[in-house]
């Protein structure tokens, strides 16, 4: 840092820093430059403030993941205490240290009854690397070694690896670098509002988990290596699929003996209610990726839990794997996910989730489907999406480059509410420890910023 401190430093002069030096991820860099970043100086609990000293209420959990909210003493406290005693060590070359073994015993507590094992990756994106190359590996263990293909859904999202996005189903990350990579295909997600009209939404959950049976079949069974995605889609636009959705998945990967991953980056850790969004879901996952919520996104720390069935298989028959990450169980990561975890059964979050919070989001979310904006409204546990339309009685899409959703964020920015727009769909995923008294104040944003987007859009003559 050179002599002039954060303090001294004016929003213009940061955003012309900014613009001079940093390549924003996911960003239009020379537009963010014109226009200027919004920076963020401190946080607590559940509010941020920017260099204007305005308090924002971050409905989105920094980016889906400070479920215990800012400023935990524990979280800070562990981190501290791990950088004095041993800031670094690898875990290659036959060692270890102590904070990624307890981390690794606490992880197969709180994971489903199948996980026992974990590897350790630095992001959500290097769990999905490790799940690709963990996943082929395994089936060339058992010698069958041309089951190399993994099925994904369109509009998923796993990360921004080569890997990452070659699994997610962002055509827009498909279109550059030549991805995906060989060896993953996709079918269509299980969107209701999209593709299941005519249908009940049980009925259209047995449909699209049919897909899979039919992209199996035309794959070659003996080809498919194992079936991949989110229980709940995230960055897609908080897309909750039908109920009979992915035990129908499940069936179908129990049926042709492929393996069943569950992303759980954002849904792990008692986002939606349950520990793990499988739970809720109602699949016996044999690989879940996690990171975000491990660690509330104090440190960066991601993973892959290894059920028994690919355990068994690595651990026995598999020699060396050769696969693994500089910072596999990084001590000060690994140190902040236990006080994390630790923190979250303290405080009892994921029943806080069950019974209370997530209960009164989708009682308010019932409320704001109402709004004459809304098409469509659901939630689940501490997820929500809010499909802006612009007739509501048909349900009519407003043309996608009017980019409402946009104009619907902006006002959001203005009054202190962080809530993000995936096309036309506004979504949130507010901390964990978010109070009701807090989820009211949030409802009242949301409402007061629908208000002003429709008078926006209405005086454009956009309703029209
Ligand atoms: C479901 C899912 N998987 C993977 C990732 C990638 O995680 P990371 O950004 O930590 O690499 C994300 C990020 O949002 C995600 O939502």
């Amino acid at each position: 840092m050179n002599d002039q401190s954060t303090r001294a430093r004016t929003t213009a002069d940061w955003q012309a820093l900014d613009a001079a030096h940093f390549l924003h991820p996911f960003t239009d860099f020379d537009a963010l430059a014109k226009k200027g970043a919004r920076v963020i100086t401190r946080a607590e609990g559940i509010y941020l403030w920017d260099s204007d000293g305005h308090r924002i209420f971050d409905a989105m959990s920094g980016l889906w993941c400070v479920n215990v909210g800012y400023g935990q003493r524990s979280l800070i406290d562990a981190a501290t205490r791990q950088l004095h005693e041993l800031p670094f060590y690898n875990a290659f070359f036959q060692t270890a240290t102590p904070p990624a073994i307890e981390l690794a015993e606490l992880l197969a507590e709180v994971t489903p009854p199948q996980f026992r094992h974990v590897f350790f990756a630095g992001s959500g994106s290097e769990g999905n690397d490790t799940i690709v190359r963990m996943v082929r590996r395994y089936w060339d263990l058992l010698g069958e070694p041309e089951r190399q293909v993994i099925v994904s859904r369109r509009n998923a999202y796993h990360g921004s690896t080569m890997a990452g996005a070659s699994l997610g189903g962002m055509a827009a990350m498909h279109a550059q670098g030549g991805l995906p990579i060989p060896g993953i295909v996709h079918i269509e997600q299980p969107f209701w509002r999209e593709h299941g009209q005519g249908m009940t939404r049980d009925e259209f959950g047995l449909v699209a988990a049919g897909w899979l049976e039919d992209m199996i079949q035309r794959v070659g069974p003996d080809k498919v290596a194992a079936f991949i995605g989110e229980p709940v889609q995230g960055a897609g636009g908080v897309i909750v699929p039908p109920a009979t959705y992915w035990p129908e998945i499940q069936r179908i990967c129990d049926k042709y003996g492929i393996l069943l991953v569950s992303d759980e980056v954002i849904t792990g850790f008692g986002r939606t209610g349950h520990w793990f969004g499988c739970e809720a879901m109602g699949a016996r996952p044999d690989l879940m990726t996690f990171a975000k919520g491990v660690t509330s996104g104090y440190i960066p720390l991601g993973g892959v839990m290894v059920g028994e069935r690919v355990a068994r298989v690595l651990i026995e028959r598999g020699g060396e794997f050769n696969h693994g990450y500089t910072y596999s169980g990084h001590p000060v990561a690994c140190a902040v996910g236990l006080a994390n975890i630790r923190l979250v059964q303290q405080l009892g979050l994921v029943e806080h989730v069950r019974d209370v919070v997530g209960p009164q989001l989708a009682r308010a979310y019932a409320e704001l489907a109402q709004h004459p904006l809304v098409g469509e409204a659901e939630t689940c546990g501490m997820m929500g999406a809010l499909q802006l339309v612009k007739d509501k009685a048909r349900g009519t899409a407003f043309p996608s480059e009017l980019e409402v959703g946009m104009v619907c964020r902006g006002h959001c920015f203005r009054e202190g509410l962080i809530m993000r727009a995936v096309g036309d769909r506004m979504i949130v995923a507010p901390p964990l420890v978010t109070t009701p008294a807090q989820l009211d104040e949030m409802v009242a944003l949301i409402r007061r910023c629908l208000d002003l987007t429709l008078h926006d859009v209405g005086s454009r003559g956009w309703l029209a």
